[in-house]
């Protein structure tokens, strides 16, 4: 009887079972190849992708055929097989153009001749799909593409599809330490588990790879830009060279950080001086060692003369002197450096114009093959930050971006913001260099200079967490520069559009709201910590939490107080000529922009002005309220997405729902954090009135000011 019982249960929880969402943990990221329920779709992708043949024989195109295999079979719910050779029922035919005639007589030259060796053609008619390339890591795209609009329940009907990517070197920069910490990760561990390379290859590495090809990434930084000279030492080459042959066939170079000291450190040298002979022989042969083991080698990213970093400049040579010693080594090998524009020293009166200062006189200065890696804005990574007036300044050097993935100031591990529209509100600005239209994009992809060597950089978010960000919505940060990289006229809607679909569902009714959730994201983010142009008044250290009146730290330029400058007339830094002058680093058009108080965009009256508490703001309200206004525009977005989160919780596995809930809920007691430790502060100078429409912070100014927050992750 009691067994009767019990089967009888177990029967209904089998019956229930597949009803439910299947709990997921966010490892498979954007690749998960869940069966498409459309089954009129379904039906014309099975037609397209009949007999699916892939040609060719090189690692790539095995990882081609498996990655396929997966892809069919989960998509349709059909078990697929790969073939490699050609049958008179092959639908689908994948391979790069000299494989067959099939494929070279479908496509012309001219088609041929709009791609490079990573690009891509699709094109199909009824019941045949051609995907081909002039390299089988072109082919690995076109197949990624191809499975993308699968995925995101696109019509496959007469694709005419030619792609090439608009930026070369499209790559991560890692901030892992050797002791497997990540300097600003809030993701857990590195993935790199140095210790056990090159001899246990985690699975995870391969997925990694994978991941990385899917959206185009195409090079990685292994270290962390506060680098550590042991990485070239030959133990450590060894283990760098089992990742680079690992990631090979996924069209993924290695490249390192050099500390450049290394010489002293690990060479035993008394100097790094970059004009000594043995300095230089030093560097030399280090890197030939390097291509000895890896004939692919990226090259190095240096960080040098900045926060404590050694570099040229302790021997009175220049940056250039440095990056161009480095350059000469890497050359016949043909190895770039880049050389990070991110300096600054308590020297300068303003931390904004530094590297305009030490770099501006160097352009023209550097080696062909030296790309300077210049951060967004002119601080560093702030929720919003005017363009760097470095893009505008340097015609004579190939200028790369450097956005960062890692929320280091966008609350971190447990904050939903997607990141695209931060992005390409930077690459739509426009310098005006070469008058309108030099934006900051044409600077990237060097067509406005005429350099053919281009290239972003983001600063990795990614760890050993389960589902590789920490947050679930990290990875379509991750996500949204590979795909930027690869096309950067793709709109935040359409990259949030993808992701959305293939990391959760493509049920419309999932869809756009969480899409929209997505992209107001990070202006909410701006409203609750930093409105208005206010700037870098976080915690000290961590960075995690607000902290305004921070002004302890014994260099003025890492306090609070210097970017804010509050006082009983008024809140904002002077960057006029009147103050400052920094504005005086970009052309005339951004100068007449910024310059007028009274026309300076509302976004960034902080950055440039000193602006009187009763200022008139473009909404008619006083600076004061508008700042108030805007706090809690900023924490009433919060809510209305926890609202919405709520509301969607049908529509995926509760293990994702719950988690990206609670995070939101962090969010909220964060956001509210924010706006009440900011406001009472502020409240201090202006001695004005929130206004009654508004919610009264619930504790005192001195409350906030005793938070601790001891050990938040990724210092
Ligand atoms: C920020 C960050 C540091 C990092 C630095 C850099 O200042 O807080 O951890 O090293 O940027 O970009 O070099």
């Amino acid at each position: 009887m009691v067994i009767l019982i019990m089967r009888k249960k177990l029967l209904i929880i089998l019956l229930i079972l597949p009803a439910l969402v299947k709990a997921e943990n966010g490892y498979d990221l954007w690749l998960r190849y869940k069966k498409i329920s459309n089954n009129s779709l379904l039906d014309q992708y099975k037609k397209q992708i009949t007999s699916p043949v892939v040609l060719g024989s090189s690692q790539t195109i095995t990882i081609i055929k498996t990655e396929l295999t997966q892809a069919f079979s989960g998509l349709t719910g059909i078990s697929y097989k790969i073939s490699s050779a050609l049958e008179k029922s092959s639908a689908f035919i994948a391979g790069t153009v000299s494989t067959s005639t099939v494929i070279s007589s479908i496509i012309t030259k001219e088609e041929l001749g709009r791609i490079d060796n990573e690009g891509f053609i699709i094109k199909t008619r009824p019941g045949k799909t051609i995907i081909t390339a002039k390299t089988d890591i072109g082919v690995m795209y076109g197949i990624f593409h191809f499975l993308r609009l699968m995925q995101t329940q696109q019509s496959l009907v007469d694709l005419n599809i030619i792609s090439t990517p608009k930026i070369k070197v499209r790559i991560l920069n890692h901030w892992d330490n050797l002791n497997r910490t990540v300097e600003r990760g809030y993701a857990g561990f590195s993935i790199w588990d140095w210790h056990k390379l090159p001899d246990l290859i985690d699975k995870r590495y391969v997925d990694y790879a994978r991941a990385n090809a899917s959206i185009g990434i195409n090079s990685t930084v292994l270290t962390n830009v506060n680098a550590n000279a042991v990485v070239l030492t030959e133990p450590y080459l060894e283990k760098v060279k089992a990742l680079a042959d690992l990631f090979r066939p996924y069209g993924i170079k290695v490249y390192l950080t050099a500390r450049f000291s290394a010489p002293i450190e690990i060479g035993k040298l008394k100097t790094a001086d970059p004009v000594n002979d043995t300095v230089q022989l030093w560097w030399k042969q280090k890197v030939k060692e390097v291509y000895e083991m890896i004939p692919d080698f990226g090259g190095f990213l240096v960080k040098a003369n900045s926060e404590g970093q050694p570099g040229p400049q302790d021997y009175k040579r220049t940056h250039a002197d440095g990056a161009n010693m480095l350059a000469d080594a890497v050359a016949p090998f043909n190895g770039i450096i880049m050389w990070r524009a991110f300096v600054y020293s308590s020297a300068s009166n303003d931390r904004f114009k530094q590297a305009y200062e030490e770099f501006k006189p160097l352009d023209g200065k550097f080696r062909k093959n030296v790309l300077v890696q210049v951060k967004n804005g002119p601080i560093d990574f702030q929720p919003r930050e005017p363009f760097s007036p470095l893009f505008g300044a340097m015609a004579q050097t190939p200028l790369m971006m450097e956005f960062q993935l890692t929320q280091e100031y966008l609350g971190q591990g447990t904050h939903l913001v997607f990141e695209a529209p931060l992005f390409k509100e930077v690459l739509h600005a426009d310098t005006y260099s070469k008058g309108k239209g030099s934006t900051v994009t044409k600077v990237i992809d060097g067509s406005l200079n005429d350099f053919s060597l281009n290239g972003i950089a983001g600063v990795s978010n990614i760890g050993n967490d389960i589902n590789w960000c920490g947050h679930p919505f990290a990875q379509a940060n991750w996500y949204a520069l590979g795909r930027l990289c690869w096309d950067y006229n793709l709109s935040s809607e359409q990259i949030a559009d993808e992701w959305i679909k293939q990391t959760f569902t493509n049920d419309p009714l999932f869809v756009q709201p969480v899409k929209k959730i997505m992209l107001q994201s990070r202006e909410a983010l701006v409203n609750y910590m930093t409105p208005l142009g206010l700037t870098h008044i976080m915690y000290n250290g961590h960075h995690y939490g607000p902290m305004p009146w921070g002004n302890t730290l014994n260099r003025p330029d890492w306090n609070p107080v210097y970017y804010h400058k509050a006082d009983a007339a008024g809140v904002g830094f002077d960057r006029t000529a009147k103050g400052t002058n920094a504005l005086a680093q970009y052309a005339i058009e951004v100068q007449n922009e910024f310059n007028d108080i009274n026309k300076c965009p509302d976004e960034y009256l902080l950055w440039f002005h000193h602006a009187a508490w009763d200022h008139k703001m473009h909404s008619g309200r006083t600076l004061w309220d508008e700042l108030c206004y805007r706090y809690n525009s900023g924490v009433d977005s919060v809510r209305a997405f926890i609202k919405q989160w709520y509301s969607l919780k049908k529509y995926i596995d509760e293990d994702r729902f719950k988690q990206i809930d609670q995070l939101l809920n962090i969010q909220l007691k964060d956001a509210i954090w924010w706006r009440n430790a900011c406001l009472l502060y502020f409240q201090t100078f202006s001695n004005m009135p929130i206004p009654p429409q508004y919610e009264k912070p619930g504790r005192t100014l001195e409350y906030y000011q005793n938070i601790r927050i001891l050990y938040a992750p990724g210092n």
